[in-house]
């Protein structure tokens, strides 16, 4: 895909300075998300006719050379689609093969169950060759909670054969302040990248942490969610122009109109549900073990399996 940044919206027939700007503000500020926009969608967005729209959006898919593309094409893309393992052979399958490139993987659940684990043996096991289930890169993590630890890298690399300081060295972690901060730290790793680090995952823990503290009033919430919308759109691009993996934790509440099984979902919200192509449930099970459940795939069952949490990562068994 080609990259969009470099032609403003403004350069689309029918746009302008005021109408750019509306859109902008509802989450659609590149080329992408208007070619791929229907005719009366964009006209109801941008208060303009049906006409322009159409005239608008047939001039993005111009300039980003959006063509049908044919089968085999298609296939040769889905091909380039890498598969990073999580180690446990059942979590692998369930996932129809491991955390897939050009995707958004979200897991959801409650404290402890285990998302930041899969986050850090994720991070590890990017780094290794693509014959053992790698993408043979680096990692861009974008830490909201302050919940990155280099030691559980360390122990998990040794684990899995690697180089504990070295495996470090190929993750860049930044810890993201704010919600603002966070949307802006994925810009920066499109600067990583372009300046040729060999990015094939970025990890997002949590997404939505400091967006709920700081939008907190009921008033807040559309503005909320627009944000959270245009941070999406931002890191499907990600995944799709770079080939990359993207996961991002999410958080559990409390759902009381959930009388019956276990009351919790994940927070955000539809565009949240949307914008992830894979979404995973994960609890606490017996003893040690965890279990992980797919809720919503474009392709896979919604299956569970059980896996387990160790000092050297995650497992099948113990
Ligand atoms: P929140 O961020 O609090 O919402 O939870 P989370 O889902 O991110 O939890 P996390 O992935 O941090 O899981 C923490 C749990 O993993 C701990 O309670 C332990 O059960 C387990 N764990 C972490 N490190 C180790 C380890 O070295 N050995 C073992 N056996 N378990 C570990
Ligand atoms: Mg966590």
């Amino acid at each position: 895909m080609t990259e969009e940044n470099e032609v403003k919206l403004t350069d689309l027939p029918g746009i302008g300075p005021t109408t750019a700007s509306k859109l902008e503000d509802s989450g659609y500020g590149d080329l992408m998300s208007i070619a791929v926009m229907a005719p009366p969608d964009l006209s109801t967005l941008a208060d303009i006719t049906e006409s322009t729209a159409r005239k608008a959006i047939n001039a993005a898919r111009k300039l980003l050379k959006l063509e049908f593309e044919d089968a085999v094409q298609y296939l040769r893309k889905r091909e380039e689609v890498l598969k990073i393992t999580t180690s446990s052979k059942n979590f692998n399958e369930l996932l129809g093969g491991g955390i897939e490139t050009r995707s958004i993987t979200e897991a959801f659940g409650a404290f402890g169950s285990g998302k930041s684990q899969l986050a850090h043996q994720a991070a590890v096991n990017v780094q290794l060759p693509i014959e053992q289930g790698g993408a043979n890169a680096k990692v861009a993590w974008i830490d909201t909670e302050g919940t990155f630890r280099p030691e559980r890298i360390k122990q998990i690399a040794e684990g899995s054969g690697l180089e504990p300081e070295k495996t470090l060295k190929n993750i860049f972690v930044a810890r993201a302040f704010n919600s603002d901060h966070q949307v802006l730290l994925v810009d920066k790793v499109k600067d990583l990248i372009k300046n040729g680090e060999p990015i094939k995952l970025v990890i997002i823990d949590s997404l939505m942490s400091h967006f709920r503290a700081e939008f907190t009033g009921r008033g807040q919430l559309a503005d909320r969610q627009q944000r959270i919308n245009k941070h999406l759109h931002s890191l499907i691009r990600l995944a799709e122009a770079y080939n990359i993996a993207v996961y991002i934790t999410n958080q559990v509440m409390a759902d009381p109109a959930m009388m019956f099984g276990d009351p919790t979902r994940a927070i955000g919200g539809h565009i949240l549900g949307h914008a992830s192509t894979y979404r995973i449930y994960l609890r606490r099970g017996k003893k040690d073990a965890r279990v992980a459940k797919m809720v919503d795939s474009p392709n896979l069952p919604e299956t569970e399996c059980v896996f387990f949490i160790t000092e050297k990562g995650l497992c099948d068994e113990i």
